[in-house]
């Protein structure tokens, strides 16, 4: 979706919105399913740090390498300008330590910070409100136990009318329901468990579920892919050629526990992120919940059908057709150079597990968005005891030389005629 068209979406949101009733009562207590790794008999600290890295808090409250986890101060550059994520340590001054259980809790539930004023969106309220009372609780006694870390939060760079916070209150008329999750007895008790790791604190549909003209998510097409901050989150419905139907059970689970399943999938950027820090640490139990949810969900083709090409290409290098720009020629010698010591000819990444590139919904993206995005941000991650790292190329290389080779990766190992051009990478490099 063009930014234009989401900003003047977002506007005609929040003025068609100031006609709506307003829909903002908790509308029922709900009471949250058992989950494994964090049943309500644990110590509440033992459960709180269960819960926050369920939740993911730290991905977003953490600058990479700062070395001052939950100090806030993380960008996120939305389509009408920029917001940075808040000090939430106990600090009294600076951080989040003087709040009561009730503040928090409306924070964490309703996106309203202490002094009445909203918070945006891009802190995933609209997920977390689904989140018991207890549960947002022992995440807060959780972060009160970590050291407190003086620093002051950066103000936010929108424009007019989106740094109108009261303005939110609009868009939560339209878009958001406080509303709790509410177990469903006709589904298993593994369901609801997984139902509410996904919806509730693994917050998948912020990411995966296309956005409407008012920023709003598309619940008709739940998980169906869309894009953000430059990387395409893909379709993860059960839906066999444009989701993950084809995937069993056991694939799932390894994809969001490692981040990598040979032939099929590997995750960087956001994704990467979302297992280094949080899928990880779910127990057996709570990932095969999250998986058994996934699968039970209605297949959707979503808008942008990505189909892989199973067809494995020749394993021998062998120099492309030089085309009249002589591009495919320095995709060619460009990968050579750099990428197939790692990732082989064939793209069977066999010295290293993590490696493999064929088969992948990215290289079977003739867009090239993902494929771009790790060449130019590279990969590297903590999973388990290992490092999964690439380097990041995006300063090795100009537009156009990122361009051949994103062009060379998709048309090599997805077979299809790639599209990228410089000013795509330009446009990716600025986001
Ligand atoms: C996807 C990113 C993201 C995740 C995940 C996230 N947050 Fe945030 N959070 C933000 C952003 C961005 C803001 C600032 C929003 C604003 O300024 O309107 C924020 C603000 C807050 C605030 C308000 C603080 C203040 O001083 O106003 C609290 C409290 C908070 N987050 C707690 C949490 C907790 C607890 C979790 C995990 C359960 C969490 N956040 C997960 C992005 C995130
Ligand atoms: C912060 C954004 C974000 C969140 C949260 C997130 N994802 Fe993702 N996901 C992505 C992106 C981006 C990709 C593509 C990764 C890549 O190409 O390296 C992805 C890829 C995937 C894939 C691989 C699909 C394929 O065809 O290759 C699966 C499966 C997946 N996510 C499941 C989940 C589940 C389940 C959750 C919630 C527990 C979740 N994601 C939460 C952004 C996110
Ligand atoms: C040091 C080894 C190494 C080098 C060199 C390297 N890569 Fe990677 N690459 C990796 C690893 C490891 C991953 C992560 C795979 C994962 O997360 O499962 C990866 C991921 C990728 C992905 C994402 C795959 C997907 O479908 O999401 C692409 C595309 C990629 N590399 C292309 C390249 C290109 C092009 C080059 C050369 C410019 C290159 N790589 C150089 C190791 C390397």
């Amino acid at each position: 979706m063009n930014r234009a068209a989401v900003a003047a979406g977002m506007v005609l949101a929040i003025g068609a919105a100031a006609y709506v009733a307003l829909n903002r009562a908790d509308v029922s207590a709900g009471s949250a399913p058992v989950i494994a790794g964090a049943p309500a008999s644990a110590d509440v600290l033992a459960r709180g740090e269960y819960l926050t890295r369920a939740a993911d808090c730290v991905a977003c409250h953490t600058v990479p390498d700062s070395h001052r986890p939950f100090a806030g101060g993380v960008a996120f550059k939305l389509p009408f300008g920029t917001i940075y994520s808040s000090n939430i340590t106990a600090d009294p001054r600076r951080g989040i330590g003087g709040w009561s259980d009730d503040e928090f809790v409306r924070a964490v539930r309703e996106g309203v910070r202490n002094d009445g004023r909203h918070l945006y969106p891009a802190f995933p309220y609209t997920s977390y409100t689904r989140l018991s009372r207890s549960d947002v609780l022992a995440i807060k006694a959780y972060l009160f136990s970590l050291p407190a870390i003086d620093q002051v939060n950066r103000a936010n760079e929108l424009a007019f009318p989106f740094n109108q916070r009261w303005a939110m209150g609009f868009w939560n008329a339209a878009f958001f329901k406080s509303q709790r999750f509410v177990p469903d007895p006709s589904r298993s008790a593994q369901w609801n468990g997984g139902a509410y790791l996904a919806t509730a604190l693994g917050h998948c549909r912020e990411c995966h579920t296309p956005r409407n003209l008012g920023y709003g998510l598309d619940h008709g097409h739940e998980l169906a892919g869309q894009e953000l901050q430059g990387w395409r989150a893909y379709n993860i419905t059960p839906d066999p050629t444009y989701g993950i139907g084809s995937w069993t059970a056991a694939e799932t689970a390894r994809y969001l526990r490692t981040g990598h399943v040979d032939g099929r999938a590997s995750a960087s950027g956001p994704m990467g992120e979302a297992v280094a820090h949080s899928l990880q640490f779910l127990t057996d139990e709570d990932m095969a919940a999250l998986v058994a949810y996934l699968r039970s969900l209605p297949p959707d083709k979503g808008e942008h059908p990505i189909e892989i090409d199973s067809q494995a290409p020749p394993p021998a290098a062998a120099a492309p057709v030089q085309d009249a720009s002589g591009a495919q020629a320095r995709g060619f010698e460009l990968f050579e150079g750099a990428c197939a010591s790692c990732h082989q000819w064939d793209g069977s990444g066999r010295q290293s597990s993590y490696a493999a590139l064929f088969g992948t919904r990215g290289v079977n993206d003739a867009s090239g968005a993902n494929v771009t995005q790790a060449i130019l941000q590279g990969v590297n991650l903590r999973i388990g005891d290992s490092y999964v790292y690439m380097p990041a190329f995006g300063r090795a290389y100009s537009d156009t030389e990122v361009a051949a080779l994103a062009n060379y990766v998709v048309s090599r190992f997805g077979g299809k005629p790639a599209t990228v051009t410089a000013r795509d990478v330009a446009e990716r490099r600025a986001l």
